[in-house]
């Protein structure tokens, strides 16, 4: 035996250790305005080869360091940009990557995220040879003159052929995102894109109500800005109106935000993640949490391309007791809409509750969260700016980087201190 082997019996009592992966694509076709994800348009084809390339190297430098752990791999999810606008030769070169670290077979669920502008049946059918099963659909409203007034390709009359097509290669578990609250959308089309969207018996529904970041289109923009900062009011009620349509459907609520016909449907990554799982990050602007310690990569394309793998990150901090608390009762409202003190104790130890009072008294002064004798629920308020009980993340140690690496919501800066918010 090797010195640095670890003997079989040491093995078997040492738990596998659960994973979530994700992979950042930071493509896309054009840009929408209301979009705070970091990807970047008109790229060259040498460009975007080069980036498969550095992402295949970071997976290699983080993933030595990972792999002596024997984890297991619950989920996979390949999120951007637009992962579905990759070519089918860009693709099979991103999946020789993937494979060279991982059985992607085996995984039980992989992700792709995929604009319905860039889906064929080439790119279907690969992606089910390579044991992708999971395909989430950026739909966000089935009006094509909102979208193209927020800059967004519309495909919108190519939907229910899209996802007969989606199905006929294999792929059951769909997942479609549904963008509320713009200015300009109607309740008449909210309802009409949830309509067929039900009528397409779509097993998975993300209703993501608009958060105004500053690295968007709109913030750029000081009248649709000003616009979208009025429309307050509605986006909440489309936010309720929403949820209480799918609910009537027969869907079941699973997340603040997410929507599924039957249990089975619930997606692994998300819900490992908010049970405060490790998550592995790769790719321009991918964030990972280990052991307690956060992650984030740099969000520059050309500089993640031009670096060694051994900096590619813009902030690695290591959370303390107080940190993990707050990121626990804020991932657990994410989760379940709300927290038990009994479990937070459980966790934390006696005591720990006291971490949070300060943060609980100014959400619940915001009407973000309903605070009571044993547990802590979300409002409806709190439902549609779940966003911005992230501020309780802004507690981190680190706060001042933090603030700067981060991009703070619009609505987000009553809780942070007044100071010009730099992008990294
Ligand atoms: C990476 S994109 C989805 C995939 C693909 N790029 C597309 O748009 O079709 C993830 C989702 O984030 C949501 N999203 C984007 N910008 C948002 C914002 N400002 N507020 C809330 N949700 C947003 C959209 O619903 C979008 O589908
Ligand atoms: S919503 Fe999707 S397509 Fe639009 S900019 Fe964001 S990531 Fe790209």
């Amino acid at each position: 035996m090797r010195a640095n082997e670890v003997p079989t019996g040491q093995r078997r009592n040492t738990p596998a250790q659960d994973l979530e992966l994700y992979i950042h694509i930071p493509f896309c076709k054009t840009k929408c305005k209301f979009c705070f994800y970091v990807s970047f348009v008109e790229v060259c084809e040498a460009e975007i080869n080069a980036y498969l390339t550095a992402l295949e190297q970071e997976i290699e430098f983080r993933w030595h360091g990972w792999k002596p752990r024997e984890s297991i791999v619950n989920s996979l999810y390949i999120g951007g940009g637009t992962p579905s606008l990759l070519s089918l030769r860009q693709w099979s070169h991103l999946i020789r990557v993937l494979t060279r670290f991982w059985e992607t077979r085996e995984i039980p669920e992989v992700t792709v995220e995929c604009n319905p502008s860039s889906i064929d049946e080439a790119k279907l059918r690969i992606w089910r040879a390579a044991g992708f099963n999971r395909i989430s659909l950026g739909v966000q409203n089935l009006d094509g003159q909102l979208l193209q007034r927020f800059g967004r390709e519309g495909t919108p009359g190519r939907f229910s052929h899209m996802v007969d097509l989606i199905r006929k290669n294999g792929f059951e578990n769909i997942n479609c995102d549904v963008l509320v609250g713009l200015p300009g959308e109607t309740q008449r089309s909210v309802d009409a894109t949830l309509d067929v969207l039900v009528r397409n018996k779509i097993p998975h529904i993300s209703v993501y109500p608009f958060v105004l970041r500053n690295n968007t289109g709109v913030f750029a923009d000081e009248s649709l800005r000003r616009e979208c900062l009025a429309y307050k009011t509605e986006r909440m009620e489309r936010f309720r109106s929403s949820t209480d349509y799918l609910l009537s459907h027969g869907y079941l609520r699973i997340g603040t935000a997410h929507f599924a016909l039957d249990d089975k449907y619930v997606c692994i990554h998300h819900h490992k993640y908010w049970d405060g799982g490790n998550v592995l990050g790769f790719g321009v602007s991918a964030q990972s949490f280990i052991d307690g310690r956060y992650m984030k990569n740099i969000s520059d394309l050309e500089q993640y391309i031009g670096r060694t793998p051994d900096n590619t990150q813009a902030l690695s901090i290591s959370l303390d007791s107080g940190d993990l608390i707050r990121r626990w009762a804020l991932l657990g409202l994410s989760k379940r809409m709300m927290f038990r003190y009994s479990d937070l104790e459980a966790r934390f130890g006696s005591g720990s509750v006291k971490y949070l009072q300060k943060e609980l008294s100014e959400l619940s002064k915001a009407g973000l969260v309903e605070l009571n004798k044993d547990q802590v629920h979300l409002s409806w308020k709190g439902m549609e700016q779940i966003h911005l009980l992230s501020a309780v993340y802004f507690k981190f140690k680190n706060e001042e980087y933090l603030r700067r690496v981060m991009r703070i919501p619009e609505e987000l800066q009553p809780f942070c201190p007044k100071k010009d918010v730099v992008d990294d």
